[in-house]
């Protein structure tokens, strides 16, 4: 069967000095997607590019004395590098100077001429002499001119118009009709409320007062409206009204334009009507994500703010940046950036519970069989709930990713690659070590380990397409068993399967002390000077750090490795013969959990059930009279030696994490 085509597409950016994460983050989304629909056996063609024309970068050119076309050539190299350091697959890449995007610009503008959709007329507005630019009214800044500060006169020049307003109806009538045209939804009564429903006036779609831009063929001196020029690399890009590509029968409409809420009205708007005035299919779908922020608001340039992508991914590996922009963020909101949080992500989620998970499990396969799992197997009712979860986890996935719901799909993995930690405590694997005739047991949950791990490192590999072959490489798993729909079903590997120990997938950080070097590292690379205060100012931002941690004291990185929650009391027993001896099985959340606590003195178990309690959640687990305790409950000591346990209000869900 021939695959079904996908088409997805970012912003074809502006050439800037410095792209920072911002826009890293529209990018490592639509690879994500791309990647996913890739595996899943679609013919995907994922485009981006550099938007490259326009006054100011003719200016900015200028100011360095360079033609304009050598001025972008240089950034847009910069920028391919870029993306390549953050594993973006693209399969196109368009430049608007490409001499086929400037042929279809020009057929696209002529042919809405010759149909009279574009008309020439008169474009009024205000005017700065100086500058040489025209300002609408609202641009103005105290009725002066924006960029100089000086008096504008009101003048006018011959431009040609795009009858934008003739299409206001056959767009409302889209949305409509199209209700997920665009997404989220809010965006579209945005659109609605705010630009269509107020009236929509014809754009001026050429311009004479700069000439770095596509040159309108019949009428020389005018060059053609940026937005115009740009929203064509969608189509041009795939050999619509040119002979460079071939492929616009195969992949137009787009499935999905990704970008940033602030283009959305240009794609929802101007885009629909040039596209119904040339008889064209409207792409299926814009989606509009958020802004990632600073806490100090908008990342910029001229601030000296910007989050260098490049110092990220040499710090901490490109995969971990990915799955921080993409866990972090719900998909479509505007979020913060914090080192803090990008940190306390690696480490909680990848080093933690990822990493380590891969590590314990392929070092116990080396200490107990030698790195060779061996035929005999003895399967457990205790394993039911981990396969039951891992078989279920495939489809979840898929329909967050098809709302490009990606940190909800995330979640979902990490749910899994908790559940399998919960597996080893329960399992114990440790103690079956010990016992000589345990050993197909053993075996059975060294390999249902590997299995969970597989199956999440299989819906993994879109979004971190470095970390999940080097996972398969640990856990020897076979090419056929990484592939996107052998993670629907738990139990394909081999049961012989022999691991290979390999590198650190995450390796844990210290935070305070990267806080204070990432901060220079960052200001560094912004050209931001250290001056004698910085030392102090980094200090101020990171006041557990210490030069030396004094004896007893524990830093927070050290603190936050307890992991300490609420759980419920479920049931509760006295232990036979130790009369200190409490036996618990506890809610945590995510499921039961068993405990032995030493408080049957002060207690009886009908004054504990359905109590909650706080928990050590990650104590290694302790044999207590022949009954595992997979952590611990917090009880205060009192001066006369008894203990009284911390109770909690009945309104804290169990699992909240106490910190
Ligand atoms: N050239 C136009 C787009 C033309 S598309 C036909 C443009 N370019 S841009 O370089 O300014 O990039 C805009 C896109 O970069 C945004 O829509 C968004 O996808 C991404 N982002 C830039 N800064 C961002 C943040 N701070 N946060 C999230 N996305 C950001 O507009």
């Amino acid at each position: 069967m021939s695959k079904q085509p996908f088409y997805i597409t970012t912003p074809i950016y502006y050439p800037s000095d410095k792209l920072h994460i911002g826009h890293g983050y529209t990018t490592v989304a639509a690879d994500t997607m791309a990647r996913y629909k890739r595996m899943q056996g679609f013919d995907v063609m994922f485009l981006t590019g550099t938007d490259e024309h326009g006054q100011k970068i003719a200016d900015k050119a200028a100011e360095k004395g360079v033609t304009p076309k050598e001025y972008v050539d240089k950034i847009v190299a910069g920028i391919q590098d870029l993306w390549k350091l953050l594993n973006i697959s693209n399969d196109r890449f368009v430049r608007t100077t490409d001499p086929y995007h400037i042929q279809t610009v020009q057929k696209i503008f002529r042919r809405l001429y010759e149909q009279g959709d574009i008309y020439k007329g008169t474009y009024k507005g205000k005017y700065c002499t100086p500058c040489e630019s025209f300002w609408t009214e609202s641009q103005l800044v105290d009725g002066k001119c924006p960029d100089c500060g000086r008096d504008v006169i009101e003048a006018e020049e011959e431009a040609y118009f795009f009858r934008l307003s003739a299409y206001a109806d056959r767009i409302l009538k889209l949305y409509e009709e199209r209700p997920d045209f665009i997404e989220p939804h809010t965006r579209m009564n945005e659109m609605i409320n705010n630009f269509i429903k107020p009236g929509l006036e014809d754009l001026c779609v050429s311009r004479t007062s700069f000439d770095w831009g596509v040159p309108v063929e019949f009428d020389p001196g005018h060059v053609v409206y940026v937005w115009v020029d740009a929203l064509s690399n969608y189509i041009s890009a795939l050999g619509y009204e040119n002979e460079q590509y071939h492929d616009f029968e195969r992949y137009w409409p787009a499935d999905i334009h990704l970008m940033a809420k602030e283009i959305v009205r240009f794609h929802s708007i101007i885009w629909p009507a040039m596209l119904m005035a040339l008889k064209l299919p409207l792409p299926k779908k814009i989606f509009g994500h958020g802004w990632l922020l600073l806490e100090g608001g908008k990342m910029s340039k001229s601030k000296g703010n910007v989050v260098d992508p490049v110092v990220l991914c040499n710090r901490y590996g490109v995969d971990a940046v990915r799955y921080y922009l993409l866990r972090e963020i719900p998909f479509g909101a505007d979020g913060i950036f914090s080192n803090e949080s990008l940190i306390n992500r690696i480490n909680a989620d990848l080093a933690n519970d990822l990493g380590n998970l891969v590590s314990r499990t392929v070092s116990m396969i080396d200490k107990y069989f030698g790195s060779t799992l061996p035929e005999d197997f003895e399967t457990d009712a205790l394993d039911g709930e981990l396969i039951a979860m891992a078989n279920e986890l495939k489809p979840k996935v898929e329909n967050y990713l098809e709302h490009l719901q990606f940190p909800n799909a995330l979640t979902e993995i990490f749910k899994l690659i908790s559940r399998t930690n919960k597996y080893i405590d329960e399992t114990a694997p440790w103690v079956l070590g010990k016992d000589e005739t345990k050993r197909a047991r053993l075996a059975c949950v060294l390999y249902n380990l590997c299995e969970s791990i597989r199956i999440a490192a299989v819906l993994l590999s879109p979004f971190m397409p470095a970390t999940s072959p080097k996972i398969f490489a640990q856990i020897g798993c076979p090419q056929e068993l990484t592939e996107w729909s052998s993670a629907a079903q738990f139990g394909r590997l081999p049961h012989t399967l022999t691991v290979h120990k390999g590198e650190t997938l995450f390796p844990r950080i210290d935070m305070a002390k990267e806080l204070e070097e990432l901060q220079a590292a960052m200001d560094k690379a912004n050209g931001v000077e250290h001056k004698e205060e910085a030392p102090a100012k980094a200090q101020a931002k990171a006041p557990a750090k210490k030069e030396e941690t004094p004896e007893g004291v524990i830093t927070f990185d050290d603190f936050m490795k307890v992991h300490l929650s609420v759980v419920q009391i479920l049931e509760c027993e006295k232990i036979e013969k130790a009369d200190k001896l409490l036996k618990l099985i506890v809610d945590d959340g995510e499921g039961r959990r068993q405990l032995v606590a030493g408080i049957a003195k002060w207690y009886t178990p009908q004054e504990l059930i359905g109590k909650k309690v706080l928990c050590v959640k990650n104590l290694a687990p302790a044999k207590l009279r022949g009954i595992t305790s997979n952590g611990m409950i917090l009880a205060a000591t009192l001066p006369n030696g008894d203990a009284q346990v911390v109770f909690v209000d009945d309104a804290v869900p169990c699992g909240a994490r106490v910190r």
